[in-house]
């Protein structure tokens, strides 16, 4: 390579190379992301003008340090207002398209977002076989800014670009030479493929904007024409505005300004509707929970440790849990022994997991050979002999402390001294099951959530004594296994369980109170953006399930005002599974939840007995009262120091139990509305308010700015 490190130095994010034949290479390399800070931007446009301005240049190609194009924009900048001076991509975007040069991005592994864009407009694109490419905006409450959407548009067609947009995924290097999206995909060195790319064209056909071209809609028997009524159907697609569908509305009408205006209008339409996205409450939330997952792995005060290896696992119980859990194993490529003494459960489990697998290949997500393969990474024994060897075991028998006592006395005697032991209980005591064992340092809770090798949460659960490496691993294990790992203390419920017992208790007041289930439902689903409602939750996870840890916990719940409860346990009502709950489920699919006047009938006569008078409440009060109970016990748990950040519960309720992530999670929801706005209902409520925030509505500001402040300091 000729040239050698350009005037902006070897340890500069963006650097500068050039090759015989007045090619000048332009290496992004700013760890870990690539990022296009503003002060990346700044320097991408001097360099972009320098060569611009320089004769000797005739092609640049824009390459990424590190196996990485870029992840696109940083993140982090979007909470900095910008200054008249301040360069972003969509400054990077337009040196490029004013420049007279002809432009080639070598993507060698992904280009996201900005990054994407960036290569969007340049009049080649050489990818290799990890390239990956996509917009993932809409997943920050954005769209893309620095002319995707325009761009994108006319080069595959509306109807693909909105696909791509509105999922916000990453596609591959194949599809992307598919659909004309890359020029080449290259064996070796993409950045000398880009060079021997421009040999070839730079005589012939040196310039090949994408936003010279006109867009069409893709959709194939369709003209533009009917591009007002393929618009009006994507709206009718997406989640309304107020409730998830904030961005995607504003990406639809960007697509549409490529269909209707020429670049220039275009450009200028997208770029106005992302700036009234970027400080928008939904982004703002959206880009919250991104760098909160990114905190979770992150545990203050922690001693350093090296994470041990998992290389072989066992798992105790084959029922729901214990099933799903050892799919999740065998899917990241753990082999598992499930141990369990019951024949039927061995022939249950057996079906669910061939099922599973079989289900996979139908869908073409799993070749046989494949399944096949993942299969026979499962095995079922009753002997706990087979476990000696397990790098960990998690414990999924039945929710009685007694029972797992004895497993895990047992698993003591036969695993080697290296083996983690771990139980998968919902509400049990860590600290107790471990003090059975000789290893308490290497006892830990992994918390899955049902169905297991589906749901993308896992509770880690420290243990008094629970070791910094055992806890590494732990946190380690999560990532292999491809979960959204939070670290909760060891306490009745952990986090999530225990903020749903209040989210619950209240729930049910509401009821009380006269508010029919389907209503409250329909209030926290469609208007607040829960996945789904509080009734419909009991009903899927079992109202026997709640009925027992009442009985259990009734003062960690609070105060029980009646006793419907108890009286749909005793007649069976347990939700779903047996076709009563909440709801009934006696319609044609038997999943549908009807309203059932049986549970209306009971639910005034408990009422009517504890002397509850049926109120008026608003829509606004049902959501206070779900939310804000959450936000309390939330509070208390994190002053408990039970959760490490408002983050982690967050998280936690986003992953784990459904909550609207344009919220930010429910901690984060309590900064939106205003702590003292929340202390302020709460006292109306007549609830205890939690000192946490008693103290932060004192003092003004927020959980998120007292935590980081205080909690751990
Ligand atoms: N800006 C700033 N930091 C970023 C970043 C970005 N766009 N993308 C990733 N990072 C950081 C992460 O915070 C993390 O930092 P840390 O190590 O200090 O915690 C580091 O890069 C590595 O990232 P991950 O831990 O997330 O790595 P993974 O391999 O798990 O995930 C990923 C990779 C799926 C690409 C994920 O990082 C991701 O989704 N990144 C965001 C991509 C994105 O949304 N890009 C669009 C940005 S908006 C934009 O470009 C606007 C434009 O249209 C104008
Ligand atoms: P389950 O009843 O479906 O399965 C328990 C299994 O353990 C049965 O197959 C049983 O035969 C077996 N078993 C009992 N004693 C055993 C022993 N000594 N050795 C080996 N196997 C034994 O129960 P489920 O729902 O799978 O729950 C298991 C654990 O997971 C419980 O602690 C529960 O609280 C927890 N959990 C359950 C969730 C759920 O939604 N079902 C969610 C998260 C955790």
């Amino acid at each position: 390579m000729a040239g050698g490190n350009g005037h902006l130095g070897a340890a500069a994010p963006v650097r500068t190379a050039d090759r015989p034949g007045g090619i000048r290479v332009i290496t992004l390399d700013n760890p870990p992301a690539n990022a296009i800070s503003y002060a990346v931007s700044a320097l991408l446009v001097q360099a972009i003008d320098a060569a611009d301005a320089d004769s000797a240049v005739r092609a640049v190609i824009f390459a990424g340090a590190g196996g990485l194009f870029s992840y696109g924009a940083d993140i982090n900048d979007f909470a900095i207002e910008p200054t008249p001076d301040t360069k972003t991509v969509r400054e990077v975007t337009a040196a490029v398209e004013r420049s007279a040069k002809t432009y080639v991005a070598a993507i060698e592994g992904t280009a996201l977002g900005g990054g994407f864009e960036l290569a969007l407009t340049c009049d080649y694109r050489v990818g290799s076989a990890k390239t990956k490419l996509g917009l993932p905006e809409i997943k920050l409450g954005l769209l893309p800014g620095a002319g995707g959407t325009q761009r994108l548009t006319r080069l595959i067609g509306a109807q693909d670009a909105l696909q791509m947009m509105l999922k916000g995924e990453t596609i591959g290097a194949e599809d992307a030479l598919k659909k004309g999206i890359l020029d080449e995909v290259a064996a070796g060195d993409v950045v000398a493929a880009a060079a021997a790319l421009v040999e070839r064209v730079i005589g012939t056909a040196p310039k090949r904007r994408i936003s010279a071209r006109t867009a069409e809609l893709g959709v194939a028997g369709l003209g533009l024409f009917a591009f007002p009524f393929v618009v009006a159907q994507a709206h009718k697609m997406v989640p309304p505005e107020s409730n998830g569908g904030f961005a995607a509305h504003k990406l639809i009408d960007a697509v549409a300004a490529a269909l209707e205006l020429d670049f220039a209008h275009g450009l200028a339409r997208e770029s106005r509707l992302f700036e009234e996205l970027i400080r928008s409450a939904p982004s703002a939330a959206l880009q919250h929970v991104f760098f909160a997952e990114r905190q979770l792995g992150k545990i203050p005060n922690l001693p350093p440790a090296e994470a041990l290896e998992i290389k072989t696992a066992g798992v105790i119980g084959a029922g729901t849990m214990g099933t799903g859990i050892a799919i999740t194993f065998a899917n990241a490529g753990i082999p598992v022994v499930v141990i369990e003494p019951a024949d039927e459960q061995i022939e249950r489990s057996k079906q669910m997991v061939f099922g599973m697998f079989a289900h996979q290949v139908q869908r073409g997500r799993l070749t046989q050979e494949q399944a096949w393969k993942l299969g026979q990474s499962i095995s079922w024994e009753s002997d706990y002999g087979e476990l000696a060897g397990a790098d960990i075991v998690v414990e999924a028998v039945f929710e009685n402390m007694d029972v797992k006592k004895e497993v895990f006395a047992k698993l003591d005697a036969v695993c080697k001294p290296a083996t983690i032991l771990a139980s998968n209980t919902s509400t049990l005591d860590i600290d107790e099951m471990a003090a059975v064992t000789k290893r308490p340092e290497q006892f830990v809770g992994l918390h899955f959530f049902a169905p297991a090798n589906i749901m993308k949460l896992l509770e880690i659960v420290r243990g008094a004594r629970t070791s910094p490496q055992t806890l590494t691993t732990a946190v380690k294990l999560g990532k292999t296994l491809r979960k959204v790992a939070v670290v909760s203390a060891n306490a009745f419920g952990f986090i999530g369980n225990r903020m749903f017992f209040d989210y619950a208790r209240e729930a049910v007041y509401l009821l009380e109170e006269g508010i029919p289930p389907e209503r409250i439902d329909r209030v926290m689903k469609e208007q607040f953006g829960f996945a789904m409602g509080p009734f419909a939750t009991f009903d899927l996870s079992g109202v026997d399930v709640f009925w027992h840890i009442q009985q259990e916990r009734t003062a960690a719940l609070g105060e029980k005002r009646t006793a419907i409860i108890d009286r749909m346990y005793a007649a069976k009502r347990w939700g779903q599974k047996t076709g009563l709950g909440f709801y009934k489920y006696d319609g044609p699919n038997k999943r549908e939840p009807l309203p059932d006047p049986a549970l209306t009938a009971l639910v005034a006569e408990e009422a009517a007995k504890a002397g509850i008078a049926p109120r008026s409440v608003t829509d606004t009060e049902i959501v206070e009262r779900l939310a804000y109970a959450l936000i309390n016990v939330g509070a208390d748990l994190l002053e408990a120091e039970i959760a490490l950040r408002p983050g982690d519960e967050d998280i936690v309720y986003i992953y784990g139990y459904g909550f609207p992530p344009h919220h930010g999670g429910p901690m984060w929801y309590a900064d939106e509305v205003g702590v003292a706005n929340v202390v302020a209902r709460v006292k109306e409520f007549g609830w205890r308010v939690s000192p946490l925030l008693e103290r932060i509505a004192q003092r003004g500001g927020t959980i998120a700015a007292y935590s980081k402040e205080f909690v751990h300091a």
